[in-house]
């Protein structure tokens, strides 16, 4: 990737850690410690023994900022549940392969309803998985842990996957429009590979609630160490 890209790494925190009570509070947070976006980790208790947000608990957030929303759908059946995250005020829609028998009609379907499309790949999905798809997609996800908890280590074994796809979209006819993300394990420590290896966007959820000096200071360490490669 070009020095002038490093410059560009955008920061998407996960929500998963939050204090749900005060859910908005800390997304309004989020948006004045200068997040670029806000990740929200949907999980159905099924495509992952987790349960967290429906569609009407982000569109209760959605009036109180201005930042994009991007839904991580860890569930078995994105498609049908598509609609439900456009109508809360979700900008990009992103799905897991491993989910999605007609990936294809699923991600022009999330376009219809207005949404950007988005792809992710769990850790033992190849690159390749990918491939016939990038002129749908806005963004690829990498997983950098398995889905279904914060909290887990970084699999630095990704990083060739991650390369894998940057050399994927750089050569497609899209290499300008489709970004390229990691998820899981992010922080300080890790995102230098992760961004060395060729992604733009970062998810991270851990390592921006536990830092004591707060939301800025975290974003702003995430930025730098992705920046300093
Ligand atoms: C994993 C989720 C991630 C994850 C991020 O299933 O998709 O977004 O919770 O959290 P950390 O940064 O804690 O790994
Ligand atoms: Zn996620």
């Amino acid at each position: 990737m070009d020095p002038e890209a490093s410059l560009k790494a955008l920061i998407a925190p996960s929500v998963l850690p939050a204090d749900f009570a005060r859910l908005g509070e800390e997304c309004i947070s989020l948006e004045k410690a200068g997040a670029d976006r806000i990740h929200w980790d949907v999980m159905d208790g099924r495509f992952v023994p987790n349960l967290t947000f429906g569609p009407d608990v982000i569109a209760s957030v959605r009036p109180l900022v201005a930042l994009p929303f991007e839904a991580h759908l860890m569930v078995e059946d994105p498609h049908e549940l598509a609609p439900r995250y456009a109508e809360a005020g979700c900008e990009l829609l992103i799905v897991h392969v491993e989910a999605c028998p007609h990936l294809h009609r699923t991600l022009g379907a999330i376009r219809e309803l207005g949404m950007d499309a988005g792809v992710a790949i769990n850790p033992a999905t190849p690159a390749s998985a990918v491939a016939h798809v990038l002129d749908l997609c806005r963004l690829v996800l990498v997983m950098t842990v398995n889905p279904g908890w914060g909290g887990q280590s970084y699999i630095s074994s990704m990083e060739s996957k991650v390369a894998e796809v940057r050399a994927m979209i750089d050569q497609s006819e899209h290499s300008h429009e489709v970004e390229l993300e990691v998820d899981g394990g992010i922080g300080p420590s890790t995102i230098g590979g992760a961004a060395r290896a060729g992604a733009g966007v970062f998810v991270a959820g851990s390592s921006v609630f536990s830092d004591e000096a707060g939301f800025g200071h975290a974003i702003g360490e995430l930025r730098g160490a992705a920046s300093a490669r």
